[in-house]
């Protein structure tokens, strides 16, 4: 195949041989220089497709939404780095830039606050539908429920009035959801949104607070629970934002869209690996802290252990927001005058891994999950809710992905091929002559 690629935003071309057939092919460049190779015609000029299990080399969309550079260890949403944005900005903030491109100004940003808070509640019809779940349910299949639920609610036809509204009300409602959740598996009663609360403060109220006691938010707290938010936002096409894009591909509603990727992101190797990170580092600890032992057996092919919170797709380098969490982890653990075993542990294991000629060869650095679940714990959320609090963070980037996707005049219904395997033709045999 030879393929010459121009300068920034101009296309070229790509020729594939096979067979003696040739085709060339357009290629694409994006504004940081990645390049593809448009294959739209490719099965009808060869009858011939691609196959990339994973879709690790191939692109589903473009997109202005998030930047990676994984060799780099670069993230930025809409351009502005995620170490500005974390140390800056807000979660609302970060919302309105993932929905709309731009940072916002006063008036967008207060207008825009004020139009979430007026919609925490849930349908009083909606708190009733956590009565009818176990008790011990996880908070994921809950919340992925009641968000799908919530297209029950608001059954009026897609307008861009509606449109508008029901991003309002997944952004407003997902923390009082979550809440909800984690309460019906206390069996204490709910605690409402407080309007007079921030975005985050409101989270921690409607999670701690009990009719029987006020809870008092902690600054240091509430800015921590901002910070997992921020740096949780969008990540461009993992597993479950493109979940979200494949579902609202075939015009489902963005609740429906939105559900899907909740139980696609609750899978152990994407957002669940934070809840497993903890897991991991508890029996570690239980068994006497070895943290070498550990990475000694998640390199061991006879091991089906693997070091959770190491590795990803397309970081091959530190993940950012690893780094600015294993900053947070010990400030808010320090403020909190917390002394955490696990995140001792953690950083051994780190330590270790990282000059490890197995982790270096196959690039795996800690990933966004590593450190999160340690200020998770000392926020006092239980482990079983931290997907959840990954959940709560990527609402605006699935939401904003979505928007490009239906906006997008290039999106057709999400339908891939394949390359069939299986027994070919063959006549029915009755069942007294079968084997
Ligand atoms: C998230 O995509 C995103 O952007 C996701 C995310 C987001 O913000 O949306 O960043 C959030 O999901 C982060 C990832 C959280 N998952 C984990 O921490 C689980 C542990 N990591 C992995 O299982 C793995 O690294 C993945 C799932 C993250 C990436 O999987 P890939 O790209 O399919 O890589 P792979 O499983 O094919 O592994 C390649 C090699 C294998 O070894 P070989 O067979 O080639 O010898 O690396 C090894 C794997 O065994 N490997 C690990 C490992 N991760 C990969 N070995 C030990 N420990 C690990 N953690």
């Amino acid at each position: 195949m030879s393929t010459q690629t121009m300068k920034e935003g101009t296309t070229s071309s790509a020729t594939i041989t096979c067979d003696g057939t040739s085709v060339t092919l357009p290629v694409v460049r994006g504004s940081e220089g990645e390049t593809g190779i448009v294959i739209e015609q490719l099965r009808a000029k060869t009858g011939m497709i691609t196959l990339d299990p994973g879709f690790g080399n191939s692109g589903a969309c473009r997109s202005a939404i998030t930047f990676i550079d994984g060799e780099k260890g670069i993230l930025r949403y809409r351009g502005y780095p995620i170490e500005e944005l974390a140390e800056k900005s807000s979660f609302l903030e970060v919302s309105w830039l993932l929905l709309f491109g731009e940072l916002p100004t006063r008036a967008q940003l207060d207008g825009f606050t004020a139009e979430i808070t007026r919609h925490t509640l849930l349908h009083e019809n909606l708190r009733r539908f956590f009565d009818a779940l176990p008790t011990d349910a996880h908070p994921m299949p809950v919340c992925a429920a009641a968000v799908a639920a919530l297209a029950t609610f608001y059954q009026d036809p897609e307008t861009d009035q509606t449109q508008h509204d029901a991003v309002i009300r997944l952004l407003a409602k997902m923390p009082t959801l979550a809440a909800y959740s984690y309460k019906h598996s206390t069996g204490q009663p709910f605690i409402y949104p407080k309007n007079r609360l921030d975005y985050s403060s409101n989270f921690l109220n409607m999670m701690f607070a009990t009719p029987a006691e006020d809870y008092a938010v902690d600054p240091v707290l509430a800015r921590a629970v901002e910070l997992l938010l921020i740096l949780h936002a969008d990540h461009e096409q993992n597993c479950s934002t493109s979940t979200v894009r494949v579902v609202g591909s075939s015009r489902a509603n963005l609740f429906a869209s939105v559900s899907a990727g909740i139980s696609a992101l609750w899978g152990p190797l994407h957002g669940g690996a934070n809840q497993q990170v903890i897991e991991m580092l508890e029996h570690i600890e239980a068994e006497g802290g070895d943290a070498q032992k550990f990475v000694d057996r998640a390199k061991d092919k006879k091991d089906n252990s693997r070091l959770m919170g190491f590795g990803h797709r397309v970081y091959k380098n530190y993940d950012p927001r690893a780094a600015i969490l294993k900053k947070s982890c010990n400030e808010v653990l320090a403020k909190l005058g917390i002394r955490s075993r696990k995140l001792e542990i953690a950083m051994q294991l780190e330590g270790i891994a990282l000059k490890d000629d197995y982790f270096i060869s196959h690039k795996l650095y800690p990933n966004v999950d590593f450190y999160s679940g340690i200020i998770y714990q000392a926020l006092g959320v239980p482990v079983n809710m931290f997907t959840v609090m990954f959940a709560i963070g990527r609402m605006p980037g699935w939401i904003a992905q979505w928007l490009e996707m239906r906006k997008d005049p290039e999106t057709r219904i999400a339908r891939p091929r394949q390359i069939y395997t299986g027994a070919t033709n063959r006549a029915y045999l009755p069942i007294e002559k079968r084997g």
